[in-house]
């Protein structure tokens, strides 16, 4: 069966979401930054701080194709994993891609006391999520699912995710 793999934005809920998914279908939960920081020994924050973002973006890239190959699993995938359109094409080789998305007011309450996320780390976090959104927009939409999470807990987004695949992942 296919990989459900889920993109988007920081604080969308990829991880929480990808958890009850999994859970719901018996597939194992693979989180990308988590292999990262496992494998590299270091936290994403510190890999942006010793190395920069594009050494960061090549261990991710290096890290999506390997994943890429696997069979049934959920993948939560860091938010600029969309950056590099190599990355979906080896995602979408196994997988469908559900991308969610959220309003940068909704991103900003949700990951406002959080201080793992290096680009996020400035004095108007609203503003650069904004940015980030407007630069990333045509990339988040390169999915083949795009669910709107606002409003709804991560058991409902889980639920509305497998009405959609279903008929897909064979
Ligand atoms: C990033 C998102 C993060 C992490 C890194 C860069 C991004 O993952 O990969 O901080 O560029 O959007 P989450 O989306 O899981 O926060």
């Amino acid at each position: 069966m296919k990989n459900i793999v889920l993109t988007g934005f920081m604080g969308t809920g990829k991880t929480k979401v990808g958890k009850i998914l999994s859970d719901m279908l018996s597939y194992r939960l693979i989180d990308s930054d988590s292999i990262i920081e496992k494998e590299q020994k270091m936290s994403i924050t510190d890999i942006f701080k010793e190395y920069g973002e594009p050494a960061f973006r090549d261990i991710e890239a290096h890290i999506i194709k390997r994943l890429s190959e696997m069979e049934n699993v959920v993948i939560s995938t860091g938010g600029g994993v969309v950056l590099r359109e190599s990355n979906i094409e080896n995602l979408r080789k196994n997988g469908v891609i559900v991308c969610l998305t959220a309003s940068a007011e909704a991103i900003l309450k949700r990951i406002e006391k959080n201080t793992d996320r290096p680009l996020l780390q400035v004095e108007d976090p609203l503003n650069r999520i904004n940015e980030l959104l407007k630069s990333r927009e045509q990339f988040y939409r390169n999915a083949d699912i795009i669910i709107n999470t606002e409003g709804k807990s991560p058991q409902e987004i889980a639920e509305e995710i497998i009405e959609k695949v279903r008929g897909r992942l064979k």
